[in-house]
């Protein structure tokens, strides 16, 4: 299997399909992330704005949807969440990756890698013969992720958010 998560001392750790049960837990994770990983990077009022309930119904309504995503859990708590589904811009890939979002806490320990991994392996199963990920320019931290996972760098764009346009990068993997 490709994407076995990686063992942490002393605590069970595991990459599984998520499901509405899972939502509002993975909203709380999403909000955390984006807080801690876009202070600096996008407008404190819009950050400071994000709130659980509204990813929760978020989640919900991508399940409603039947769309797909996957958690990283240790001791059975939700620390990661990853989704992804048809390309948005289909002349520059298949398949995306929309979201990758871990708990601060559990970065560095390879449960990134696990959930990109899963995802990729997921948009293959559905066909997609490639896979993008957009990321915001300034978020160095993400981009040395992507390249290290061996991301090509194939697209600049422009995302507004919280009124303020900002950079955004694409990387591109094959199947
Ligand atoms: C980006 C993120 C998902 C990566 O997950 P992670 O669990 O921290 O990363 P992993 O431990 O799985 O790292 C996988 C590999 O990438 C390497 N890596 C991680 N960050 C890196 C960086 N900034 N520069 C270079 N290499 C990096 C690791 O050393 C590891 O290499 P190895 O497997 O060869 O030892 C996670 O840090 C995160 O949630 N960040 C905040 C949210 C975010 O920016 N999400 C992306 C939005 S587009």
């Amino acid at each position: 299997m490709l994407w076995l998560p990686p063992a942490l001392p002393d605590q069970r750790t595991a990459i599984r399909r998520a499901g509405p049960r899972d939502a509002a837990a993975m909203a709380s994770v999403h909000v955390m992330s984006w807080q801690a990983t876009y202070r600096g990077q996008i407008g404190d009022a819009y950050l400071d704005g994000l709130t659980v309930p509204a990813f929760d119904r978020h989640w919900r309504h991508i399940f409603a949807a039947r769309g797909w995503a996957f958690v990283a859990t240790v001791d059975d708590r939700v620390v990661g969440v990853a989704s992804g589904g048809k390309c948005r811009r289909r002349n520059l890939a298949e398949g995306e990756v929309y979201v990758l979002y871990l708990d601060p806490v559990y970065k560095g320990l390879g449960l990134g890698r696990a959930l990109f991994d899963a995802c990729h392996y997921e948009l293959a199963r559905r066909g997609h013969a490639d896979c993008l990920v957009w990321v915001l320019g300034t978020n160095a931290d993400a981009r040395g992720f992507y390249e290290r996972l061996g991301g090509d760098l194939v697209a600049e764009g422009e995302i507004v958010l919280g009124g303020e346009r900002l950079r955004e990068v694409g990387y591109r993997w094959p199947a």
